[in-house]
């Protein structure tokens, strides 16, 4: 494997009107990640040590995204570490233009990889055996893909050794070039000096009128370098300019996903119906359900059960838990090993211990359960004065009553009750029963006296 440094430069200034939307096209989401997120996802796992990213239109946006998404460990803890700046592309005058905006002084990688915001799915695999063919003497690697429908893309034109010799636009390939089926992705891999003495030679005279990143192929050849070609399947390197064509994408990646997880020991009811985020997390034994959808950042360990229509996002789901069916798990929940959340159970920034079971219809939020505590069915906790948040402790072995609201800040102590029908507002002393209901009455023979005022 090359132990060339690789900077990556992330061509990411394309206005996307075509996707008809107030958002910037790279910050749409596929698994709650945005296209950009994705991207840089990707120079994470091959180890570049920096990214460059253009950015033009709403170049704003783009760049705050970036930075959030960059410190942010809720948003995406891989991206910590990575080292990030932005060159802006303005006007844009096309892709060789976009590269050569990068300040190349300052990149200190050897070799420069290419990427395009917008073409999410690329695998850590395909940019490996790109440095692969790299190493192997070749000075630029452009990354191909075969399709029958190659209309639209710039044609790699090959010799029999499969050594690139150019690349054509689609506006300037002759029939002949257009009857290729070998297409160009965009993405090059290329050492970095070549592609600074390369970039300042590219000329705008082409149909379009711009300056094309793929003549660097006949100008590096000219200089006698030896230009390669990756292969990759078509969905691999799609990019996405229209709401149809995410969704598409959407798809591919949930596809991958779910195999993903069965290949890791997890079972899936009905695949096609599961929705992961790009970072769920799912140990073996695991039997998920149909219709679980599943928000950023949750974890689940190995032989839980999760069942049908359980919505849970933000969560940590240790090892033998059950939860649902239609449970809904909000983020900062935490379900340690063995717990129960059983049928319109909702919960909030929870710490749930071992063996606990909240069975029914509650609402548990900033809250904090022991060991092997029993919730009735339609508990409470009122964490909310309108105002503030307040926290419930209820403390191991504590068992709540049904219907009982727990009026935060409030504690219930180790192995108290707490009758069902309570509203409880003062902490509960270990052991005891503290119960608020008011007394039953019975009305001796109330029911034939109301039938008889007829
Ligand atoms: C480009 C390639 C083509 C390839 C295709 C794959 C060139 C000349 N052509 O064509 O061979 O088959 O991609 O999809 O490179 N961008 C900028 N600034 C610019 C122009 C583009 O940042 O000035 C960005 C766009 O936002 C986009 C990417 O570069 O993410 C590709 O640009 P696009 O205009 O789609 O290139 P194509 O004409 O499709
Ligand atoms: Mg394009």
């Amino acid at each position: 494997m090359s132990q060339n440094k690789i900077t990556a430069i992330i061509l990411a200034a394309g206005k996307g009107t075509r996707m008809r939307s107030p958002l910037p096209k790279v910050l749409h989401e596929i698994a709650h990640l945005s296209m950009v997120g994705h991207v840089l996802s990707l120079c994470d796992g091959i180890g570049c040590n920096e990214r460059i990213i253009i950015t033009g239109h709403q170049s704003d946006k783009v760049r705050s995204h970036i930075e959030e998404i960059s410190k942010s460990k809720k948003m995406l803890s891989d991206l910590q570490g990575q080292k990030v700046s932005f060159a802006l592309q303005e006007p844009q005058l096309g892709t060789a233009h976009a590269v050569s905006q990068a300040n190349f002084e300052e990149i200190t990688g050897d070799d420069v990889l290419i990427l395009y915001a917008d073409t999410p799915l690329i695998s850590i695999e395909t940019i490996q055996a790109m440095q692969e063919i790299r190493q192997k003497g070749y000075d630029m690697v452009f990354l191909g893909f075969e399709t029958p429908y190659p209309t639209g893309y710039g044609r790699l034109i090959t010799d029999e050794e499969g050594e690139l010799l150019h690349i054509v636009e689609e506006k300037e390939a002759n029939d002949e070039e257009k009857s290729v089926n070998l297409c160009n992705s965009g993405v090059v891999l290329i050492k970095k000096a070549y592609l600074a003495a390369i970039l300042p030679q590219v000329k705008n005279n082409n149909a379009k009128g711009e300056y094309y990143l793929t003549d660097i192929v006949s100008i590096g050849r000219e200089m006698g370098l030896k230009a390669g070609v990756g292969l990759c399947d078509h969905e691999e390197v799609m990019g996405v300019n229209s709401q149809a064509e995410l969704s598409h994408l959407e798809m591919v990646f949930q596809t991958c996903k779910r195999l993903w997880a069965m290949e890791n020991g997890v079972t899936l009811q009905m695949p096609q119906s599961v929705y992961f985020a790009h970072d769920t997390k799912i140990g073996a034994g695991t039997v998920i359900e149909p219709n679980v959808y599943f928000g950023k950042g949750v974890t689940i360990g190995e032989n839980c059960h999760i069942k049908a229509f359980s919505h849970i996002e933000g969560s940590v789901i240790d090892e033998g838990c059950v939860v649902g069916p239609f449970a809904r798990l909000r983020p900062h929940t935490h379900l340690m090993d063995d717990v129960k959340i059983g049928n319109f159970v909702e919960t909030k920034n929870a710490i749930v211990e071992q063996g606990t079971k909240i069975n029914h219809l509650s609402y548990i939020g900033d809250a904090s359960l022991g060991k092997n505590v029993n919730i009735g069915a339609g508990t409470i906790t009122c964490n909310y004065d309108g105002v503030n948040k307040h926290k419930t402790f209820i403390e191991e072995d504590a068992f709540i009553g049904s219907n009982t609201s727990l009026v935060a800040p409030v504690r219930i102590e180790k192995g108290a009750y707490v009758g069902s029908g309570s509203v409880i507002t003062k902490d509960v002393t270990s052991l005891s029963l503290a119960i608020t209901r008011s007394e039953q009455k019975e009305v001796k023979n109330w029911a034939n006296k109301v039938k008889n005022k007829k």
